[in-house]
């Protein structure tokens, strides 16, 4: 794994927007794998800002996102199509069509991760798989477990998980108890991976997937697998 340990947020982001940028702009038709949360939310707005002074293109991308809760309605504001939209796609040139995020509204959920499975192989692998860090660890929603999932499969989110990401709803109990993931083998199959980490919350999680062993209770350690993986992160992800 590569490391890049960058000073503060702000670099981060820079850092990871320069790599998406050059990813873009290195193909007519490039796929990008993307993830939500807070922590892309810097890159994103960089990327928005290169669309807009004409340094990049979106008008061949086509994207694949991570993960999506379940169940949920594509219009309500914590969806993560919601998301997408108001933090990249309605501010870039990009065709709508061409960005891909999980059913949750799907009546058969797991009928549904058999469908993104096929739509992620059918665009062909992602040019760059950005993606973010769970305090636990967790990548996508593959949450920590004896066994990991290899495809698109639906799953419930760890009490963790589901109190790390209370702070974007009403209450707790507001928050959906399942989510359609891409699995690890769905990841994996990006030709190049770039992780994000910010912030003391992340260090441990960060820690144990730069030791370099595979290890279930950290997902995001499954990335020592692959030949191209770039850990951007901040120096209190870093250091702690
Ligand atoms: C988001 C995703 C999650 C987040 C992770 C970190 O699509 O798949 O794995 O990347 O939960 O979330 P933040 O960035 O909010 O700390």
């Amino acid at each position: 794994m590569k490391l890049i340990v960058c000073k503060d947020y702000e670099e981060m982001s820079t850092v990871a927007a320069d790599i998406m940028a050059d990813v873009i702009t290195a193909s007519d038709a490039p796929v990008l794998g993307l993830a939500t949360g807070s922590t892309p939310v810097g890159m994103y707005k960089k990327l928005i800002e290169m669309n807009r002074a004409g340094e990049i293109d979106f008008s061949g991308v086509t994207t694949v996102n991570l993960d999506e809760y379940y169940p949920i309605a594509p219009d309500n504001d914590q969806s993560y199509r919601y998301f997408m939209n108001e933090n990249l796609f309605d501010h870039v040139n990009i065709n709508k069509a061409r960005t891909f995020v999980p059913n949750g509204m799907a009546d058969d959920p797991e009928a549904a991760c058999e469908a993104y499975e096929a739509i992620v192989a059918s665009v062909g692998a992602a040019d760059i798989q950005v993606l973010g860090i769970g305090q636990n660890g967790h990548i996508g929603f593959n949450e920590p477990a004896d066994a990991l999932e290899v495809k698109t499969h639906v799953t419930g989110l760890t009490e963790s998980t589901i109190r790390a990401n209370a702070r974007f709803f009403a209450s707790e109990a507001d928050v959906p108890t399942k989510a359609l993931t891409m699995g690890i083998g769905t990841i994996l199959g990006a030709k190049k991976i770039i992780i994000l980490a910010n912030g003391t919350s992340k260090h441990e999680a960060v820690s144990k997937m730069l030791a370099g062993k595979l290890d279930t209770s950290c997902p995001a350690s499954m990335l020592n697998l692959h030949a191209d993986v770039t850990v951007i992160c901040d120096e209190a992800a870093y250091n702690g």
